[in-house]
């Protein structure tokens, strides 16, 4: 676990001893509001996990009802067995049938400016339609839909009418490129891809649809692509193949009956990068995820029928699936989605959302947080934001000065921040502070919530002591956990339930201190985490060598100011080929063009030998050193094969 001593803030992590507190009037207010409460919550659940679990399932609709709460044989998992509900129900007709018909469940606003509300009653009548547009197309329950758009009302219209008549919707953010996407509708098998023509993205539109045309050369398998149009931009349809949402939606009855899903139906997959091969399909399905998404979202963001919440990452990535598209809605509650750049036209458009939409809760990443702390304090102070009442971070650990900046500056030191650690694989929320009863320690996630088991173990799987660095696993089963990799069962076992006897392994090593609070360290696999986005050394690495004039190439990262990592990708070359500055810049496009943007080494260094053991396996640990600037490669260098090659590395000419 070398690596994460070496991740930003680490050292001041260790040394923070600062304890935050949420005010009396705020925790008074909030749905737990004590430790105390927190504590006969979490004891309730430990010893009781049927009655806490099938308590909280109560508060949802279902068709029919469940004969058992949970079956558990590691690795399998089922939840709320023999019942029948539809997510899409649960989010929408519910609400519809009260009060909250009438009440907005969408702010829309467009990155040019423009804006539109959607209430409860008007959201439903739309996923009625689309619902009816996809069945019409052929889209029956249990079908793959892959959805490739940009941040909108009707991305979520998008899922939400694929839950409703049960076909399984694989979303594909839209930064990926045409190849990642084609790999994804072919994994899935997907029979239709919903789109967009373009989305704007700092001033400039995105040509969605050009790429959705681009995959679809090498995809047999779909049959059909609904295009929304938003950005107006010119695309090319295809006769037979390509439709206009808008056309088939003014067809389409606002009459769709939600389809009745047997709670392990397969809600949706998503894919996510692991430490080998192709990214995987994380597969989750209807009852168990529903139960844990509306209740998580429920207790972290303590949510309140006046409040306007906004969460800022994309439907692209899990947040924006379970606290963006579901946990809200679930909640009846009222959200702001924004389609572009939190930063453009400049540093102030988050606050000026903020203070114009009067936000009262506001959940981000802590790569967002620091490139608005460089750009400067007056961004934000030029703006009301006395509306604000909770923050949140998500997706990469924060580090304790980003944290009391935002706690500082952006909350006014009046709102808790909700430092939530998780995972695609996870579904929901796992560890975090209750904001009401929680105190904070920035760096910290804190504590697993009330249902949740985690624990700090050693490779053989004993536990760790306090303060020990170890890795973190989940050892009770917890309703939004993944049910397996699409299509891969072997891989699903051998990545997630093989390594620690017993448990759940997440893939991260974390401390626990003598207050159990947990201080998550970072990926202990080859996953790297850029701004918030998993990657896979290995899929940029595939990426690299299937250029022509790539012979071998090894991912390593750097802690980055702002990014928490940056990529330095070292490559050796076939022969005949020069690594001069032209190539670098080939290179670099070329992992755009296979992954998408958020895969772009940061730097490209030429190598005519990368460091092996004598069995042939690539020395990661001394890239890793090199990547850092560590000159003196320390630790034990035993098994290198070749030491010229580790020479050779350190010099960096840079032309
Ligand atoms: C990995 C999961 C969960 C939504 C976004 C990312 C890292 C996530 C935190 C946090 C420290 C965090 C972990 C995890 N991570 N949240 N609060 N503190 N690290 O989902 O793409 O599946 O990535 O993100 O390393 O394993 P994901």
């Amino acid at each position: 676990m070398a690596k994460q001593q070496e991740n930003m803030g680490m050292d001041s992590v260790l040394k923070e001893k600062r304890i935050f507190k949420a005010s009396v009037q705020f925790s008074k207010k909030s749905h737990v509001p004590s430790m105390v409460a927190y504590d006969k919550m979490y004891k309730a659940a430990e010893k009781s996990p049927d009655k806490f679990w099938g308590d909280i399932a109560k508060n949802f609709f279902w068709f029919k009802t469940w004969k058992k709460v949970v079956n558990w044989k590691n690795p399998d998992a089922q939840w709320f067995i023999g019942a029948q509900t539809n997510i899409c129900y649960n989010a929408l007709d519910v609400h519809v049938g009260t009060w909250r018909a009438n009440k907005a469940a969408i702010i829309f606003e467009g990155e040019h400016g423009d804006q539109a509300v959607y209430t409860y009653s008007q959201l439903h009548r739309e996923v009625c339609k689309f619902a009816n547009v996809l069945k019409r197309r052929g889209i029956e329950k249990g079908d793959r839909v892959a959805i490739y758009m940009g941040m909108s009302p009707q991305l979520m219209i998008a899922l939400l009418a694929c839950a409703r008549v049960g076909a399984v919707h694989s979303v594909v953010f839209g930064g990926f490129s045409s190849t990642a996407l084609a790999d994804r509708i072919n994994d899935a098998k997907a029979k239709a891809v919903i789109c967009s023509d373009g989305v704007s993205r700092r001033g400039n539109v995105i040509d969605l649809k050009k790429v959705v045309d681009d995959a679809l050369v090498n995809c047999p398998s779909v049959l059909n692509v609904i295009v929304f149009q938003r950005s107006n931009n010119a695309v090319s349809m295809v006769e037979g193949r390509d439709h206009w949402w808008h056309e088939l939606a003014a067809l389409a009855s606002v009459d769709c009956p939600a389809e009745k899903m047997s709670s392990e139906d397969p809600l949706f997959i998503l894919y996510t990068s692991g430490s080998t091969g192709k990214p995987k399909g994380i597969m989750h399905t209807t009852g168990g995820y529903m139960v844990y998404a509306g209740y998580s979202h429920k207790h972290v963001f303590d949510i309140k029928d006046e409040d306007v919440y906004w969460c800022t990452a994309d439907v692209g990535w899990i947040t924006g699936h379970t606290y963006v598209t579901y946990g809200p809605l679930l909640n009846g509650a009222t959200q702001v989605i924004y389609e572009g750049a939190v930063n453009y036209p400049d540093w102030g458009r988050i606050w000026d959302i903020i203070e114009r939409h009067k936000v009262t809760i506001l959940y981000t990443a802590p790569t967002a947080i620091r490139s608005f702390i460089r750009a400067g304090d007056e961004w934000v102070n030029k703006h009301n934001l006395s509306t604000l009442r909770l923050l949140g971070t998500v997706g990469e650990p924060i580090n304790p000065e980003a944290w009391i900046w935002y706690y500082n500056v952006v909350g006014k030191k009046k709102c808790p921040i909700v430092d939530t650690w998780w995972q695609t694989e996870t579904g929901g929320i796992m560890i975090s502070p209750l904001p009401g009863a929680t105190p904070m320690k920035p760096g910290s996630a804190t504590k697993p919530l009330p249902g949740i088991s985690v624990s700090i173990v050693k490779k053989d799987g004993s536990p760790c002591k306090a303060n020990e660095g170890g890795f973190l696993v989940i050892t009770k089963p917890w309703p939004s956990m993944l049910r397996d990799v699409y299509g891969d069962r072997d891989r699903f076992v051998k990545t997630y339930w093989s390594d620690i006897p017993g448990a759940y392994f997440t893939g991260d090593g974390a401390r626990r201190d003598k207050e159990g609070y947990v201080w998550i360290m970072g990926r202990v696999d080859d996953v790297v985490n850029i701004s918030g986005h998993r990657l896979g050394t290995s899929e940029i690495e595939s990426a690299l060598v299937s250029h022509e004039a790539v012979a071998e190439a090894a991912i390593a990262s750097r802690p980055d100011e702002i990014k928490g990592n940056s990529l330095v990708a070292f490559v050796t070359l076939k022969s005949g080929y020069h690594g001069d500055s032209d190539l670098k810049h080939e290179l670099q496009n070329h992992v755009v063009k296979e992954i998408g943007s958020i895969a772009r080494p940061d730097e490209i260094r030429f190598a005519e030998a990368l460091p092996k053991t004598r069995s042939g396996k690539i020395m990661r640990r001394l890239l890793r050193e090199i990547a850092n600037g560590n000159m003196n490669v320390s630790g034990d260098t035993s098994t290198l094969e070749d030491f010229s090659a580790l020479e050779k590395l350190r010099v960096h000419d840079d032309e």
